[in-house]
């Protein structure tokens, strides 16, 4: 099965999931979007009042400014996956519940076997909290990259908080700035990997 067709099986499987008690609350569950082979995977906190409505992530105020940061790279929204650590819309737009958030989770991490981004990049902090110790806090770590085996992880602050605060803003756009050279330095990590993997086979024709 191609890694499409999984991706819109469980996609399928998200809208009808009722894991935790925001699947009676929804309109629509949002499973995010984007190619199966994206390069770049943005995971935002959970979808909001127009997400909900449409069933699409990040189509508000905040899904703009993405829009905008990836513009200045040279990139658009169709480039890249966008997704959320909670599939459904919290109600009210409360911060998602530690039981929510481990209900969903297991969508998101099918979701990045599946694509294998290049880059991660955490929008806020309860992304973050995915992959970065509690104890690391948004306005100290933003835009350091962690770098796994062969992919970088970079937080960054949500679209939301950088409409609230100009210096956040300029934070974020720096942080945008950086993403064409740590995915040159990915694409390269996995180019020597995969040579790597070949020696051998290539050596045995001799
Ligand atoms: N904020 C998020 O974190 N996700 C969305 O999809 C929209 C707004």
């Amino acid at each position: 099965m191609s890694a499409e067709t999984a991706l819109e099986q469980l996609a399928a499987e998200i809208r009808a999931c009722q894991k935790c008690p925001l699947g009676r609350s929804r309109t629509h569950a949002v499973p995010g979007e984007g190619p199966a082979d994206a390069e770049i995977m943005f995971i935002g906190e959970a979808p909001g009042y127009y997400e909900d409505r449409q069933g699409r992530p990040f189509v508000g105020a905040s899904g703009k400014l993405l829009e905008k940061l990836l513009a200045g790279i040279g990139m658009t929204r169709e480039d890249v996956f966008i997704t959320n650590v909670v599939k459904c819309r919290p109600p009210a737009n409360r911060d998602p519940l530690p039981a929510e958030i481990d209900a969903c989770v297991p969508w998101l991490h099918r979701q990045i076997e599946l694509i294998d981004p290049l880059l991660i990049i955490t929008l806020g902090r309860f992304s973050m909290a995915q992959f970065f110790p509690p104890t690391a806090r948004i306005t100290r770590v933003h835009g350091q990259p962690l770098m796994q085996e062969e992919r970088a992880i970079i937080p960054m602050f949500h679209p939301a908080a950088a409409l609230r605060n100009p210096n956040w803003m300029r934070d974020m756009e720096a942080d945008f700035a950086q993403i064409p050279t740590l995915l040159e330095k990915v694409r390269a990590k996995r180019a020597d990997r995969a040579q790597d993997n070949e020696g051998p086979q290539q050596l045995s024709l001799f």
